[in-house]
């Protein structure tokens, strides 16, 4: 596929580009051409299979995905438009992982791991007329779900340290919401989730410098609800 006839990608993220191609599918395209997206693709089809709100996947060439448009705001943008409450999305965000987490794992899975996403946060939540869908599934892999729930808990963190991000209250109160929702040990996959982060190629070095105030943040939030 190329870029010409595309014209100009009606969203896009920090590693993709996305394209209508009408007909109710789009292309997303990584802007780093040597991505394989086959690993992603397969992870999709796999929890697909198993019932999980995700696109239908119909081809994956190189850095190409073409898959079903979803209809509807992502999880950010209902907050940007102040449509929905964090704590309802706290509580999307918490059943989106206890149904990832509960599916059964590949068959070459490692023992005591589920299918993790660990990049799922508010921007990767499409809020459709049939529930809420999940998008974005680089990093997925078989891990431990805790990971899963110290990766987006760090991630609302991170925006909630930001004084210049417009949501930093909004995410503070997803943080606390989401760790009361979502229960499990993610203090446990901290230091883990906050390498992953800080070795992130997308961070600015500013928002690496933020990760460790985040991570306290995290740790604070959850001994709260503890005490
Ligand atoms: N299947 C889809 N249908 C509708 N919009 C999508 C779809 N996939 C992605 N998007 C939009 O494109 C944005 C970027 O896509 P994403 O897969 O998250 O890329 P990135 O890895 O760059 O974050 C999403 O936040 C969402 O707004
Ligand atoms: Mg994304």
């Amino acid at each position: 596929m190329t870029a010409s006839g595309l014209g100009a990608p009606f969203a896009a993220g920090r590693d993709a580009d996305v394209y209508d191609l009408g007909g109710g599918r789009v292309l997303r395209r990584y802007r780093d051409g040597d991505v394989d997206t086959a690993p992603e693709a397969a992870v999709m089809a796999h929890v697909a299979t198993h019932g999980y709100p995700v696109p239908t996947v119909y081809a994956t060439r190189g850095p190409d995905l073409v898959m079903d448009r979803l209809d509807g705001p992502t999880m950010l943008g209902a907050f940007v438009a102040g449509t929905l409450p964090a704590e309802e999305g706290a509580r999307i965000l918490a059943d989106l992982h206890t149904r990832l987490h509960a599916l059964p794992p590949p068959a070459a899975a490692p023992p005591g791991t589920a299918v993790v996403h660990r990049d799922l946060h508010p921007e990767n939540v499409v809020l459709t007329p049939h529930g809420p869908y999940v998008i974005d599934w680089r990093d997925a892999l078989c891990g431990p779900p805790d990971l899963d729930l110290a990766m987006t808990a760090l991630i609302c963190a991170e925006v909630a340290v930001d004084p210049a991000r417009q949501l930093a209250e909004a995410a503070r109160a997803l943080l606390v919401s989401f760790l009361a929702y979502a229960g499990g040990h993610p203090l446990g996959q901290l230091d883990t989730a906050a390498g992953i982060r800080a070795a992130n190629p997308t961070l600015t070095p500013t928002e690496v410098a933020r990760v460790d105030e985040a991570g306290a943040l995290v740790v604070h939030s959850a001994r709260d609800l503890r005490d």
